[in-house]
């Protein structure tokens, strides 16, 4: 076997193109706080890469979405969540996202952008946004 014959160090970062949403790679997931610390109900900011993200802890599940309301750029961490419609109200004018999905529920074409999150171990973490 000559060198250009090796197979790759890694297999998983190399593209397949037949299936490239199969081999991306896995996103980078920074840890934000710990499991425990975001009460039921209730949401908090924090920084992951250049964005502020708002991570939520409704019905025993986590979410993060863009934490700039596109309004007037009020937090939603700092808004009112409605676990019956799974979404957060901005505290400023009360515009109202999904926290699922980060639409825009009177306009669900507007969206902000949603973030993977996840409980590992007693970290909570999201996926870093790309830029
Ligand atoms: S700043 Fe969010 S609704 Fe106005």
């Amino acid at each position: 076997m000559t060198d250009s014959e090796q197979p790759p160090d890694n297999p998983k970062s190399q593209e397949d193109p037949l299936f490239p949403e199969q081999s991306a790679a896995e996103p980078n997931f920074v840890t934000v706080a710990k499991v425990g610390e975001i009460p039921e109900g209730e949401g908090r900011a924090y920084p992951v890469g250049k964005r502020m993200v708002a991570v939520f802890f409704s019905e025993g599940k986590y979410f993060a979405i863009d934490d700039f309301c596109p309004h007037q750029g009020a937090s939603l961490a700092e808004g009112y969540i409605d676990s019956a419609s799974c979404s957060v109200a901005c505290p400023w004018h009360h515009w109202r996202f999904s926290i699922d999905n980060g639409a825009w529920l009177d306009n669900p074409k507007i969206a902000v952008d949603k973030f993977e999150v996840r409980a590992m171990g007693e970290n909570i973490q999201v996926a870093e946004p790309k830029e």
